[in-house]
């Protein structure tokens, strides 16, 4: 049986609560765009697609229930107001964000018709935001596709021993996943000799989510300390490292979970292709190179504390950025999408393409 994070029917959306994961398995409802917000703050979910699924779906479920605002002028600017509070809650992963710009846009466009229909403008946009939630899972399994076809093409189509970071999975997406997508699409051709998944501390995302979605799957995985990247890749024949990411900027800088960066200077040094896997939604052209992005800076507690218990010193200062920028340079596999796999240098030119001709 698959991960499902995201359960939803119009008028009702629900979320497992990654916070309890992976010893309770709890569905968590949301109701509205501030629900919305707070979960997503909160990293009940988590991962840029998964963010802009639940994002977006929490006001479909706010707007299928508001009669308050009665002309397609009101809804809009509601919506549009709604929009912009979302992309608030966290600000490094883009996918938010970029959906906002288009269903805001769309919104403004659809309120400037004339004889347009209020019940037209809110059916076309919980829609919209449905559509999102089908169209994530073929996505990601094209990028599966396309990965592991890269990495085996590379490989000589042997089984091949991959190393991730974070959590890129089902729980992070609308399902299957990005990084952790190619992870099981090579395990699905049978070309998964090893998985390797970091904690990813300070959140765990790695050892609480990635390890769970692992032994879920029945993929032969091991979990290691962030600190023992280098040591792996120097005793272990790493075939391929490849992460996720939270926005790419034009350059082909990208931004991923913290201590993705140092994985990238490891796989260099030990001559370890780096592949960094997102849909095309995680690409930002107005963004020329990473230094531009924000980091988002997470709470001390996050890295002093353990569900509750104090693990660092009391009075210590704490620095928690929950990203990093991998410079292009280090990206040495390639740049992963639904579309194929491009070189960082190319991925602005080659992804304009392929949104040409599938719009
Ligand atoms: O802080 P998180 O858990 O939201 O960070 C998640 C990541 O960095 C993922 O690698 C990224 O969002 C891609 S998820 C498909």
């Amino acid at each position: 049986m698959t991960l499902v994070a995201i359960k939803y029917t119009r008028g009702k959306l629900e979320i497992l609560d990654q916070l309890l994961l992976p010893t309770q398995s709890e569905y968590i409802p949301v109701k509205n765009s501030g629900d919305g917000w707070n979960v997503i703050k909160k990293m009940q979910v988590r991962g840029a697609p998964a963010i802009a699924i639940v994002g977006c779906l929490s006001l479909a479920v706010e707007v299928a229930e508001d009669r308050e605002h009665s002309t397609v002028g009101d809804l809009a600017h509601f919506i549009c107001d709604r929009l912009h509070h979302l992309v608030t809650a966290r600000p490094t992963a883009v996918n938010m964000a970029e959906a906002s710009k288009r269903l805001t846009t769309l919104m403004k466009d659809m309120a400037a018709e004339s004889g347009q229909r209020v019940d037209t403008l809110r059916e076309r946009f919980m829609k919209e935001c449905e559509d999102m939630l089908e169209k994530d899972i073929a996505v990601n399994k094209n990028i599966g596709k396309y990965g592991a076809d890269h990495i085996l093409a590379q490989c000589k189509n042997k089984p091949v021993k991959v190393l991730t970071h974070c959590n890129t999975g089902s729980l992070a997406t609308a399902g299957y996943g990005t990084a952790l997508g190619v992870v099981r699409a090579l395990h699905e051709r049978e070309k998964i000799s090893h998985a390797y998944c970091t904690e990813t501390r300070p959140y765990n995302q790695g050892s609480r989510l990635t390890a769970y979605e692992l032994v879920h799957e029945k993929i032969p995985a091991t979990l290691i300390c962030d600190s023992m990247a280098a040591i792996l890749m120097d005793q272990q024949d790493i075939s391929a490292v490849v992460v996720g990411a939270d926005r790419v900027v034009a350059n082909g800088d990208t931004a991923n979970k913290i201590g993705t960066y140092q994985l990238a200077i490891a796989a260099k040094h030990h001559n370890v292709p780096f592949y960094v896997a997102c849909p095309s939604t995680t690409f930002d052209p107005n963004l020329t190179s990473g230094k531009d992005i924000e980091i988002e800076e997470r709470p001390s507690g996050e890295m002093t504390s353990v569900k509750g218990i104090r693990v660092a010193a009391h009075g210590i200062n704490c620095w928690n950025p929950a990203f990093d920028i991998t410079p292009a340079s280090l990206i040495t596999g390639g740049i992963i999408t639904e579309f194929g796999v491009f070189s960082p240098a190319d991925l602005k030119a080659q992804l304009a393409d392929c949104l040409k001709t599938d719009n």
